[in-house]
């Protein structure tokens, strides 16, 4: 997995290289641009190359002056907070929690840790591919649940505020969506199982039906979202350095910030964009 790309210019590169990108990314999962030295406009101007970017829906996340730019950081500017400290920490695919995610994600890490660096990912069209024939069978024709519940940020504004209101909120502004279990990745053709720990909350057959939550478990730990230490076979550490942009098929990959016993620095900027496709068209 993975392929790094170099002397890449955002600003001269041709409509043929962008493909050629993207093409890249949809083959190898993980682009890694090196030697990137971008202001957080020109990251936005990288990402609209290569489609149509959406912003952050919780105001929280985003760059005080540019709101296009997702923020995570532990790093406070001139005393303040920008962005929020401690994303992704659980087994995600973006956006899965709603009803129309992008394909593509672009990462800028600006500040980074000198020990726990890195991000993990699972691939799962490798995954679903691995899987046992009983668990193929078990999951055709099903639909999941995602929600961002589990994982929903308390905001500054929400302290002294029930919980209860807070979760009714969450429930009214990003219901639970439904996507196919398995779909067919509109650029390759291949089949992804399209599930995460961390947004999955259930999963139903062809009439909506509920099925038994043992069925996704078994499905999480087969694909190694389970496995704490990280090191099932499944997964792999994308490592990066200073002046590495990440982009990656958001479509086929899930991923996890990784675990830090002591909190080091970490700032990165994110960019996600929606190529010339739907995230699928078809259930599989
Ligand atoms: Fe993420």
């Amino acid at each position: 997995m993975g392929v790094a790309v170099a002397d890449f210019d955002h600003t001269a590169a041709s409509d043929a290289d962008i493909e050629a990108l993207k093409q890249a990314v949809y083959k190898h999962k993980i682009a890694v641009l090196k030697d990137q030295d971008l202001t957080p406009t020109a990251f936005h101007d990288l990402g609209k190359r290569l489609g149509r970017p959406e912003g952050y829906y919780e105001p929280m996340y985003r760059h005080p002056d540019h709101p296009e730019v997702f923020v995570s950081s532990n790093v406070p500017e001139n005393g303040k907070q920008i962005g929020v400290p401690k994303t992704g920490k659980f087994w995600h695919a973006d956006y899965q929690f709603m009803p129309d995610p992008f394909g593509i994600t672009l990462i800028y890490p600006q500040v980074i840790p000198e020990r726990n660096r890195g991000t993990c990912f699972i691939d799962m069209g490798e995954a679903y591919r691995k899987l046992p024939e009983e668990l193929k069978e078990a999951v055709a024709g099903t639909s999941c649940r995602h929600s961002v519940r589990k994982y929903f940020k308390i905001r500054p504004q929400d302290v002294y505020r029930p919980i209860s209101e807070i979760l009714k909120e969450v429930e009214t502004k990003t219901p639970p969506v439904v996507h196919p279990t398995v779909f067919v990745h509109p650029m390759t053709g291949e089949k992804v199982l399209y599930i995460s720990e961390g947004f999955t909350v259930g999963i139903e057959d062809a009439d909506g039906n509920a099925l038994d939550e043992e069925l996704l478990k078994r499905l999480f730990e087969a694909t190694g979202q389970l496995d704490e230490d990280q090191t099932h076979e499944n997964i792999h550490l994308q490592e990066f350095e200073k002046g590495d942009l990440l982009v990656w098929d958001n479509r086929s990959l899930i991923h996890r910030a990784r675990h830090t016993t002591t909190p080091e620095p970490t700032v990165s900027y994110r960019v996600t964009v929606h190529d010339t496709r739907k995230l699928y068209e078809t259930g599989a």
